[in-house]
């Protein structure tokens, strides 16, 4: 029995593997695909791209992200993230602390994560729990509407 939810979890899970092909990870070699799901039902993908001079390295969450703000889109409702070895398996790969500080910006504490090993198999945890006690645009006096 599935549920429409469940069809557009399994989506991102499989854009977000999917993406992994455009991962740049020459240095790491651990490639990142991730698909974010906006409030406007459109899906944004992104792949962790990798520097010779490694800090300027941007996780495959924040390339997401960053596409769609800068396509106009600030709500969002959930991502799916894969991660893993380019040449072992996936694994249930969590996001790095500033690409949850990141979600924190334009997320509340109910957005969901998904930690994607295939299509069907995947983790789900929300913001809240992944990033407690957050520091955010509230502490500055805006409302993330
Ligand atoms: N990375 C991501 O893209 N997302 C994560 O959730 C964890 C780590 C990337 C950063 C770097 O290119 C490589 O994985 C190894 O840390």
């Amino acid at each position: 029995m599935t549920d429409s939810r469940t069809d557009i979890y399994a989506e991102l899970c499989d854009r977000a593997l999917g993406m992994r092909a455009m991962s740049y990870a020459p240095y790491s070699h651990f490639k990142v695909g991730a698909a974010l799901l906006a409030s406007s039902g459109k899906i944004y993908t992104g792949c962790n791209i990798e520097n010779a001079a490694y800090t300027p390295s941007n996780c495959a969450e924040r390339t997401a992200f960053f596409k769609a703000v800068s396509e106009g889109e600030t709500f969002f409702t959930a991502i799916a993230i894969a991660g893993g070895p380019a040449d072992g398996e996936v694994q249930y790969c969590a996001p790095c602390g500033v690409c949850r500080q990141v979600m924190a910006e334009f997320c509340t504490g109910n957005f969901e994560i998904l930690l994607a090993k295939g299509k069907d198999d995947y983790r789900c945890h929300t913001l809240a729990e992944l990033l407690p006690e957050r520091f955010g645009p509230e502490n500055l006096g805006h409302s993330s509407e």
